[in-house]
């Protein structure tokens, strides 16, 4: 009987509990393999905290947001490491694992093919709200905070319009514009602003100004977080950040830019402006039935290729199949917003 471990890593996201399920599932019913759960991410394979899953305590997980396995940003390859990796292999041994699933983005991928160069049997599956993992049309995660956007920007346009206000909403996302420009095209927002296309702040306030003086006293102004704007004497300019401090993998900690940037439209326009930021409500609650079904076709594949002893691949989607593809190929990389998406877009701008 192969023993299978699963670990969730990075930051949390909806669909990781029907992933475990379909993984936990799948593995025990077609292949009658052991699967344990890794608590925390890497950490726990770092510290040996593991626990057998089975049917049971996967039952009615599958539209509970977050991840009972826990999960967390910890980096074994990281500058302050005191032998992790060495660690990990120790307890794989230990624990006699045949094959590790680690669901996760970038960075948990990143991981993952260090692991899989020293040995180890590693499929990965790309989770993130994010949804900028190479290779992949869609990571799960991404539908979900997708819709919780929308039905926000569906909110502040009933206030908006009530109060003659511009509203801006600064999503999630890092470096790529992917949740402020679906969330934004569902939403109908007047201005997009994603990290991929240059600022021009006097065009965001001329299409602002054009929207009031045709007759509409309100607008949507959707911002990603990780777009650099000008800012005080409109010479300086970088990301905002709400901490100086970088994660594990050496990641700025991104937040604040929809508050700039509501100051300098009500400064230069005059309008009122308000700003909601969404934070990690984005993250939170339960998958979306793109999600859920996404995540379960993922978890199985994961299965499918332990079972073939394909390794060093991330299982992603192609068009609508469900593929392998070398771990390598997509990691250290963003999948960003192309123009087609923009485009789209930019028809329904103010
Ligand atoms: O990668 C997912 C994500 O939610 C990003 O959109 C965001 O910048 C970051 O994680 C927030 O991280 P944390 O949960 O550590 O605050």
């Amino acid at each position: 009987m192969k023993k299978i471990g699963v670990l969730t890593g990075g930051g949390d996201c909806p669909g990781l509990n029907a992933t475990i399920r379909a993984v936990v599932r799948k593995g025990i019913k077609d292949y009658n393999y052991k699967v344990y759960g890794i608590r925390e991410g890497w950490h726990g394979l770092i510290e040996g905290m593991v626990e057998e899953l089975n049917m049971h305590s996967v039952s009615g997980i599958l539209p509970r947001g977050g991840t009972i396995l826990g999960t967390s940003r910890t980096n074994p390859f990281g500058p302050d490491n005191k032998g992790d990796p060495e660690k990990i292999l120790e307890n794989i041994r230990e624990l006699d694992l045949h094959a590790i699933v680690a669901i996760g983005g970038d960075d948990t991928q990143g991981v993952a093919y260090k692991l899989f160069e020293m040995g180890v049997n590693v499929i990965g599956i790309p989770k993130t709200i994010d949804n900028d993992i190479l290779c992949t049309d869609y990571t799960f995660g991404f539908d979900t905070a997708v819709n919780i956007v929308m039905e926000a920007i569906d909110r502040l346009h009933t206030t908006a319009e009530s109060h003659n206000r511009v509203m801006v909403v600064e999503v999630m996302g890092r470096h790529a514009g992917w949740i402020a420009t679906f969330a934004g095209i569902a939403g109908g927002a007047d201005v997009i602003m994603i990290p991929e296309k240059p600022v021009d702040m006097e065009n965001v306030y001329q299409s602002i100004i054009r929207r009031h003086d045709g007759g509409k006293k309100f607008s949507i102004v959707v911002v990603s977080e990780g777009v650099k704007i000008p800012v005080e004497d409109q010479e300086k300019e970088g990301f905002i950040l709400q901490s100086a401090n970088k994660d594990a993998f050496g990641h700025v900690m991104l937040g604040g830019v929809g508050a700039v940037l509501a100051n300098l439209i009500e400064k230069r326009t005059g309008f009122e402006t308000r700003y909601t930021v969404l934070g990690h409500t984005q993250r939170g609650g339960t998958p979306t039935a793109f999600d859920r079904i996404l995540s379960t076709r993922f978890g199985i594949a994961a299965i499918e290729s332990i079972h073939k002893g394909e390794f060093g691949k991330i299982v992603v989607l192609e068009g609508n199949e469900i593929v392998p593809v070398d771990i390598k190929g997509i990691i250290g990389q963003n999948k960003t917003v192309d123009n087609y998406w923009y485009d789209i877009a930019k028809v329904f701008f103010a």
